[in-house]
């Protein structure tokens, strides 16, 4: 009934914007229980339309935005900041974050322009703040999985600025340098 009314309401008052806060974006959201909160291309995602996942980057790129790689697109569901995330407290099971992690002065190579980059001064409060926000929209007992290459800062430093323990991830002494950690919201 639900879906019947929701069609009817898309065909007789378009267009309806799919904002988180508006009535069209609240039934777009119903079975929606993972935000990914910075999803450049989605290419670690098997499956890159998963019906239950709502995709957020700050930016959109169109095909070609990258000269080698003219496949490459960057379309987020919703545009958004992950250091003021537009969703409600305890919105998501899981939300799964994959920040940049490359310190730069701008989009200056192919891996910043791709990837984004980390402001040298304030990378600290950026994801310090983006967590925090992925944290609160996350529910409790959901699951955030966290990914980090240390090119630039190290597992420890982006640690200490996040201040949580993940449950696990790559333990110290393994000689790769992309980690996928792993935290549960117990409280
Ligand atoms: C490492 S890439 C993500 C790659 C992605 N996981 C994939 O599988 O293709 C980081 C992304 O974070 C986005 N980003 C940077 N700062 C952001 C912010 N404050 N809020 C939301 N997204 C941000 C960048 O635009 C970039 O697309």
């Amino acid at each position: 009934m639900g879906v019947v009314y929701a069609f009817c309401l898309i065909k007789v008052c378009p267009p309806f914007e799919a904002t988180p806060f508006s009535f069209w974006g609240f039934l777009v959201m119903l079975d929606k229980y993972i935000l990914d909160v910075c999803c450049g291309c989605r290419q670690f995602w098997f499956d890159k339309n998963h019906k239950n996942t709502v995709y957020m980057d700050m930016r959109k790129e169109e095909k070609g935005f990258q000269n080698a790689r003219p496949n490459k697109e960057i379309q987020p569901d919703i545009i958004g900041d992950f250091r003021n995330i537009p969703f409600s407290n305890r919105s998501f099971k899981m939300v799964v974050m994959d920040p940049p992690h490359i310190l730069a002065d701008g989009p200056l190579f192919r891996m910043a322009k791709e990837y984004g980059w980390l402001d040298k001064l304030n990378w600290w409060n950026d994801i310090r703040d983006g967590f925090n926000e992925a944290w609160r929209v996350l529910d409790n007992y959901g699951t955030l999985i966290f990914k980090w290459n240390e090119t630039s800062i190290s597992k420890k430093d982006v640690l200490n600025a996040i201040g949580k323990r993940p449950l696990f991830g790559h333990p110290v002494g393994s000689r790769v340098n992309t980690h996928w950690l792993c935290f549960m919201k117990t409280t």
